[in-house]
């Protein structure tokens, strides 16, 4: 019933020539849109937004920001708000991602609005939440969990809370090899759909939630088999566009 979603999250790589390179040859590699067995996503820094846009244009490959602001505009230098985004036809934005909760000390009380105003722009948010291995040690993980998704969220009306992508991405498995098994990803994903299911019974079996930390082409097919576990962000893997196609490929299972 849920439709599998792969994204790949460029992080800082990707000039507009590499870009642009990237999405000719992703497009080679994956099927054709209707045989495609995930939807698919790739989210690039914002200097290559419309490049992608461009390339990816009648692809059915979804383009999406990294970060963004909530106010419509403002005195925040350095900051991109949704009509900026929404301008480029870009159709998604990552939330809350652990990166940007640790080096810039991205809030909880912020990713509220950001949620929200994404959703009221248009934007198919992606909402990260995660425990860190030292709260994953001292079995804090449920807590940690329970505190990000009811916060992130909170201002979303319940008709739609299934509008919202979580991911799901331990932050002691992003960029480390480490992978959480595929017991501990269904595990934590399935209390994260049950926390949507406190808010709304509908929401909880529509909402899509994704595994995120380091994902590649040979351990992802065993994730994706649980039962809760609705796709993957994918983080370094997704750099590659073979390895990103073979992960696609994977949802197929
Ligand atoms: P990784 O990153 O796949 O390189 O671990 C995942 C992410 O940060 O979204």
């Amino acid at each position: 019933m849920r439709r599998p979603y792969i994204a790949g999250n460029w992080k800082m790589w990707g000039t507009r020539a590499q870009a642009a390179e990237y999405c000719d040859r992703l497009l080679e590699l994956l099927p054709d849109e209707g045989r495609r067995p995930a939807d698919v996503g790739v989210c690039v820094p914002f200097t290559a937004l419309d490049v992608c846009v461009e390339r990816l244009r009648g692809s059915g490959v979804v383009v999406a920001a990294q970060n963004m602001h909530f106010a419509a505009n403002g005195a925040y230098t350095g900051e991109v708000s949704p009509a900026m985004l929404t301008e480029l036809h870009v159709m998604g934005v990552v939330l809350g991602h652990s990166e940007r909760r640790e080096y810039y000390c991205e809030q909880d009380r912020a990713l509220q609005e950001k949620v929200a105003a994404a959703l009221a722009a248009g934007l198919q948010p992606i909402l990260c939440v995660g425990e860190t291995e030292e709260e994953r040690e001292h079995g804090k993980t449920e807590r940690k969990l329970r505190h990000q998704v009811q916060e992130g969220l909170e201002k979303v009306d319940r008709e739609r809370l299934a509008d919202v992508v979580i991911a799901y991405e331990p932050v002691w498995a992003i960029g480390t090899g480490r992978v959480a098994t595929p017991e501990q990803a269904q595990e934590a994903i399935s209390f994260v759909r049950a926390l949507v299911g406190d808010r709304s019974r509908d929401a909880e079996e529509r909402v899509r939630v994704l595994y995120g930390g380091s994902v590649k082409p040979d351990n992802a097919a065993e994730i994706l088999a649980q039962p809760d576990v609705d796709g993957a962000l994918v983080g370094g893997a997704s750099l590659d566009p073979e390895d990103f196609a073979r992960i696609v490929a994977a949802a197929a299972s």
